[in-house]
């Protein structure tokens, strides 16, 4: 179906050309005073300029061409020269009888391209913490978004595997344990299947390991020689470089999986390696790189850079890998595998100027293809209720895992204050409404922002939170279900969704209406932002709806039918709209 708001637009182009104004002064927009009118245009107001007329006259003329046509209840002409568009109540409820009897609510899909994105980025033996929480929720979303909208996407994890955290753990491990085959030169037989740590062992061993480096330049060293070695090829050390990788993986999936979050691609730093060769010879060819203090640098500034953008490090002296160099090396990889329109990344916001070296070497070196865009979406800090980044109340850094406990815990404690429900059952929905106050605290903020975690107001049931949302989806499965359950005919959710009574039956309806333009817009913006603030819309005239009207016991089965059809398009487009956020809604709570 066209855009609701692009069906007006037509009508006022074709008004604009009958009067001879120029079709592109026709805009319209949702009106932002919806105490006066649903949409409007201001169009008048920027060809007044144009035509030598008072705008007001302009805008006359296309009341005067549109004030009789079915679609419109009124079209005002109000000084200086805007005009105040209410649709009729027909059209809006034709509009979205359609959409009810689409299976996408009349959705077009418009997406074609062949998108990877690069999100999550955990570092394998380091604990996952709240710091990859946001990477995680919002490329989970993002990579949803835009696969609903038709484009092809993949979404790739990118591993922090191949930095210096390895030399520090094999360093670690050869301390603790010298007798380990890894650590004996003469051995020469297979090497065991099984890791020589658990995950939680891996977990101590890391932050032990990093505390040691900082105070011993000697350990640090060694680490360093570990991790070179390893990035050699050095065979036992590689052997236990698996193993490290392999536990660490299945840890990752375990946390992945509570999230709802998952990867087509389980690539890390450590693939890029073998491009890395590939990338030095373009560079090289292109004549792009040269020394500069000892390491092999690529200049990147711009003449129209209004703050320093240093050169790009593609390798030190001891040819050791870098954090750019691996990017860069990636981005051969992806090139060869998919051959993509768009890459985007989702890091923190501080990894900024990394991210515009890694793109103007890309670009410049022909890295990519002449295509392929390269999109930075850069987030900002979990913040505690102090404004800075979230802690433990400890202080320390807070564990992704015990940060998702506490969440549902205090979800569960929510259903069991005020509801008699199994223990078991209440566990269940638990974790569905706590995952949903989770993301939704977290992707209804505009990425770029900072904002805080605020866990009583997250989990609460009222405002804007994840459990309003599924609050108001409970509600209205249960008046369905009641609905079913009284009712012999059970055709109401496909029946016809009839004009509206009341004003908040009609607002509910132009609601509804605006949801392909919010996706269209969530997708072009990479923006799930839209998204919440839409679903909390939608569930704040239901309920408006909900409180002004008797819909179970509406006399006139038409009317009743009508009502039935109506909150059922509510619901499926609040379901649909949280499967792009990342969560689900439970059948009660
Ligand atoms: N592992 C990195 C970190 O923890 C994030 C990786 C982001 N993605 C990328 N391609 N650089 O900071």
């Amino acid at each position: 179906m066209k855009e609701i708001i692009n069906l007006i637009t037509e009508k006022f182009e074709e008004a604009f050309k009958q009067c001879d104004y120029e079709e592109r002064f026709a805009k319209v927009t949702v009106s932002n005073r919806p105490d006066l009118c649903e949409y409007q245009c201001n169009g008048a107001m920027a060809a007044a300029k144009q035509y030598k007329k008072a705008p007001i006259m302009i805008a006359t003329d296309i009341v005067e061409k549109l004030k009789d046509d079915t679609m419109f209840e009124s079209v005002n002409a109000v000084n200086p020269g805007f005009i105040n568009i209410i649709l009729s109540k027909d059209f809006v409820a034709s509009y979205v009888d359609e959409m009810s009897k689409d299976d996408n609510f009349g959705y077009e899909k418009k997406g074609d391209k062949t998108i990877v994105i690069d999100y999550g980025g955990p570092n394998v033996a380091k604990p996952l913490h709240v710091g990859h929480l946001r990477s995680a929720v919002i490329g989970e979303s993002l990579k949803r978004i835009l696969r609903y909208a038709g484009n092809k996407v993949t979404g790739d994890v990118h591993l922090g595997d191949w930095g210096l955290q390895m030399g520090l753990i094999i360093t670690e491990l050869k301390e603790r344990n010298p007798e380990l085959v890894y650590f004996d030169d003469s051995y020469t037989g297979e090497y065991p299947e099984e890791a020589p740590f658990t995950i939680s062992e891996l977990e101590e061993i890391y932050p032990c390991a990093s505390g040691k480096s900082k105070e011993d330049p000697e350990y640090k060293d060694r680490a360093h020689q570990a991790t070179l070695k390893l990035q050699k090829g050095y065979k036992p050390y590689v052997e236990l470089w698996k193993h490290i990788l392999n536990v660490s993986v299945e840890d990752l999936k375990k946390n992945y999986d509570r999230l709802d979050v998952s990867f087509d691609l389980w690539k890390g730093e450590s693939d890029a390696d073998e491009y890395v060769p590939e990338l030095l010879d373009v560079l090289k060819k292109k004549n792009l790189l040269h020394e500069s203090q000892g390491a092999m640098v690529v200049d990147v500034a711009e003449e129209t850079d209004t703050k320093e953008i240093p050169p790009c490090i593609i390798q030190k002296s001891d040819g050791a890998a870098l954090y750019a160099t691996s990017d860069l090396a990636t981005l051969i990889q992806r090139r060869r595998d998919f051959n993509p329109d768009e890459v985007i990344y989702i890091a923190d916001k501080r990894q900024e100027m990394h991210f515009t070296q890694v793109f103007r070497v890309a670009k410049k070196a022909d890295v990519v293809a002449d295509k392929t865009e390269l999109v930075f979406n850069g987030f900002g800090t979990m913040n505690g209720k102090d404004g800075k980044p979230f802690k433990t109340r400890d202080g320390g850094v807070m564990r992704l895992e015990h940060l998702i406990s506490d969440i549902v815990n205090a979800v569960y404690n929510k259903i069991m204050e005020n509801r008699s429900m199994e223990e078991h059952e209440a566990k269940n929905i638990a974790q569905i409404v706590g995952l949903s106050a989770l993301k939704y605290g977290d992707l209804s903020n505009q990425a770029a922002k900072d904002y805080v975690f605020d866990l009583d107001r997250f989990v609460s049931f009222e405002g804007n939170t994840g459990p309003y949302i599924l609050y108001t989806i409970v509600r209205i499965k249960s008046i369905i279900a009641k609905y079913m359950s009284e009712s012999a005919d059970k055709s109401a959710l496909s029946e016809d969704i009839i004009p509206a009574g009341s004003d908040s039956e009609k607002e509910l309806m132009l609601k509804l209406a605006g949801y392909q333009s919010v996706i269209n817009n969530a997708v072009e913006e990479l923006a799930p932002h839209k998204i919440c603030a839409y679903i909390y819309d939608v569930s704040n005239v239901f309920n408006k709806f909900y409180h002004d009207t008797r819909i179970l016991s509406e006399s006139v089965e038409q009317k009743k039918k009508s009502y039935i059809a109506l909150i059922n398009l509510t619901m499926k487009i609040l379901e649909q709209c949280i499967g792009l956020l990342g969560f689900g809604a439970p059948e009660r709570m």
